[in-house]
């Protein structure tokens, strides 16, 4: 108990601006005892390491795990806006029909607010779900956000592997509709982070496929795949016929997987499948990680642009689509996709499984993007061309559009120079370039 006493003592704070002398110097000892050895300080120094560390991957744990599940949801109020969102405002009696209710994922990205918008505006229920994460600047995808919210659009922040909040999602709305569109995009970033398109792409997918299955009534789905899938084929233009097992980069894998997973839910749990392969989308609100869109950024900053070049000095060329035009061949593909054919988790007879090529048939090489880029933007480029390095890009991409022509009614308009007339306006608009600049205004 004494021992107790003193040490309780020792540890009572001394009155300011005395120093007890007794106990100054049995604090020294203490330490001098503490840290008399170097092997006690390299153990000290060790613990600080280890406690450093410890509290370092707890954050990046509290990180990973609250970018795949930080949604919060739930509660009577987010139900009714989710309703609110969902419900068809058709004119009754119009001629397109009742009307759908369309759950979008990645509805904060580039593709899915463009279409969320474009069904908002005839008159289609919609609601989104996006997990925003950081692969590209959040506050492009919450601007995105505020745009939709301002047409009636309500955005669910959340994973799609998130399945209890998908059940949650169908419980309240008996979606007719969903349009498939998170994804972990990208070609070279999977060399950096693979597990990111494994999560999105293949995890991800299949529990908004199981979601779907399990829903009552099913929903029809329509979904993203990708170009990519084509991966080291080389006869041109690029056909649903043609042989697609042989991607050039672990996203292509990940799209052609999706493309083999949805098959197995169509033939299965009688799921309605229709997969677009899009070629290249640019426009106003894209992505910042592609090649149009950093250009554009460099140019204006006068810092070089990185050009790649395939081999034999070839350049590189990309069936360029514009905006406009893969949202029409979205809206087509859900307008025409026939019922989903399962109840309960069980198929009753055969349902639709379609993939189109969604593309413009007009493949433009990349030097020519940026003088087209340079003469909108009245700024050279300062381009360093370089040899294309081994990371999953291919040479071109070129899309035969037969199919989608004859079975969606699709015929991409926008050529390249105009298409990108829109979204340098775009760009120079967003990111405050043209606020009393005459030359932009004029554009
Ligand atoms: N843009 C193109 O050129 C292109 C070409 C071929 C295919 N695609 C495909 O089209 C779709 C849309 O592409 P985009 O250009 O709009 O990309 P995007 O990155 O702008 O949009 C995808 C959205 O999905 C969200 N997301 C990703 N993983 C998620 C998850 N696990 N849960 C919830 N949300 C998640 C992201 O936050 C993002 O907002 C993607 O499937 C993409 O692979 C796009």
């Amino acid at each position: 108990m004494r021992v107790v006493a003193e040490e309780e003592e020792d540890m009572l704070p001394s009155t300011p601006g005395k120093v007890k002398i007794e106990r100054a110097g049995a604090m020294t000892r203490q330490l001098h005892r503490c840290f008399a050895s170097t092997g006690t300080m390299f153990l000290w120094a060790l613990f600080l390491v280890a406690m450093t560390a410890t509290y370092l991957s707890f954050h990046s744990f509290v990180d990973t795990s609250s970018r795949y599940f930080a949604a919060s949801w739930g509660g009577l109020h987010w139900e009714r806006q989710i309703r609110a969102s969902a419900s068809p405002r058709r004119p009754p009696g119009s001629a397109e029909g009742a009307g759908l209710s369309v759950l979008v994922t990645g509805a904060a990205g580039f593709v899915g607010t463009h279409c969320s918008l474009a069904l908002r505006k005839r008159g289609d229920g919609v609601v989104g779900i996006d997990n925003f994460n950081k692969y590209y600047d959040p506050s492009l995808k919450k601007a995105r956000r505020a745009l939709l919210a301002s047409h009636g659009v309500f955005v669910v922040e959340g994973d799609i592997n998130d399945g209890r909040l998908l059940t949650k999602l169908f419980d309240v709305v008996p979606f007719t509709h969903v349009l498939h569109l998170a994804a972990q995009a990208g070609v070279r970033y999977a060399m950096e982070n693979p597990a990111s398109y494994v999560h999105s792409n293949i995890a991800g997918l299949v529990s908004l496929l199981e979601a779907c299955k399990e829903a009552d009534p099913q929903p029809a789905v329509v979904w993203a795949s990708s170009s990519s899938v084509y991966g080291l084929n080389n006869a041109v233009p690029f056909s649903e016929a043609h042989r697609t097992d042989r991607p050039a980069s672990l996203y292509a894998a990940t799209k052609k997987a999706g493309e083999e997973i949805t098959h197995t839910y169509n033939h299965i749990y009688g799921l309605s499948v229709t997969g677009l392969r899009f070629f290249t989308v640019y426009g106003p609100w894209g992505r910042p990680d592609m090649a149009y869109f950093s250009f554009t950024r460099n140019i204006l900053q006068g810092k070089p642009i990185t050009v790649y070049r395939g081999r034999d000095h070839v350049d590189l060329a990309r069936d360029f689509t514009y905006i406009d035009d893969i949202v029409r061949g979205c809206l087509a593909s859900l307008d025409t996709a026939g019922r989903s054919t399962g109840t309960g988790g069980r198929k009753r007879g055969p349902a639709p499984y379609r993939i189109f090529n969604l593309g413009n048939t007009a493949p433009v090489t990349v030097p020519t993007l940026v003088s087209i880029l340079e003469r909108y933007l009245r700024v050279n480029a300062k381009r360093n061309v370089v040899e294309m390095p081994g990371n999953g890009d291919v040479p071109f991409t070129h899309a035969n559009i037969s199919l989608a022509r004859e079975q969606l009614g699709y015929k991409p308009t926008t050529s390249l120079e105009m298409g990108l007339k829109k979204f340098v306006r775009w760009y120079l608009s967003y990111y405050g370039y043209n606020r009393g600049t005459q030359a932009f205004n004029n554009l």
